[in-house]
């Protein structure tokens, strides 16, 4: 079902001011920035080898990310795994009785397709399903 870990998600407070460590010091290529106006940030991409580091940036002080760095401040938010179908992998999982955030795919960043599993069945680690978009 699952392919690959597609990326990590970072939750960060600036942009600007973690894109320093990741692009200038670690070396990693910046793919994109963009805003994902549905879950209340501005993400960017940066890519390692065949996987992918998403900084998250809230946009707004109600988004999930906002109440994110609140409790926990700056770290790891989530962990995405790539599926080549995703309404597949979530009507597996359903059906093997987990609890979803999602059960109907929502756009991520650069027309992927995502999915949230609910922490209570994932084991408190935020897990996302990534059907990539293509072109990217
Ligand atoms: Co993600």
């Amino acid at each position: 079902m699952l392919t690959k870990i597609n990326h990590i998600g970072i939750a960060v407070s600036s942009l600007s001011e973690s894109l320093a460590f990741y692009e200038t010091h670690l070396g990693m290529a910046l793919t994109g920035i963009e805003e994902v106006a549905e879950q209340g940030v501005r993400v960017a991409m940066l890519q390692v080898g065949q996987s992918k580091i998403e900084l998250l940036e809230p946009t707004s002080p109600d988004s999930p990310v906002a109440k994110f760095l609140d409790k926990n401040g700056p770290g790891i938010h989530h962990l995405a795994y790539e599926v080549a179908d995703i309404e597949d992998a979530i009507a597996r999982l359903v059906a093997d009785g987990l609890r979803m955030i999602d059960t109907v795919p929502r756009n991520g960043a650069h027309g992927a397709r995502i999915a949230f599993v609910h922490p209570r069945s994932s084991g408190g680690v935020l897990t996302e399903l990534c059907q990539a978009g293509g072109g990217y």
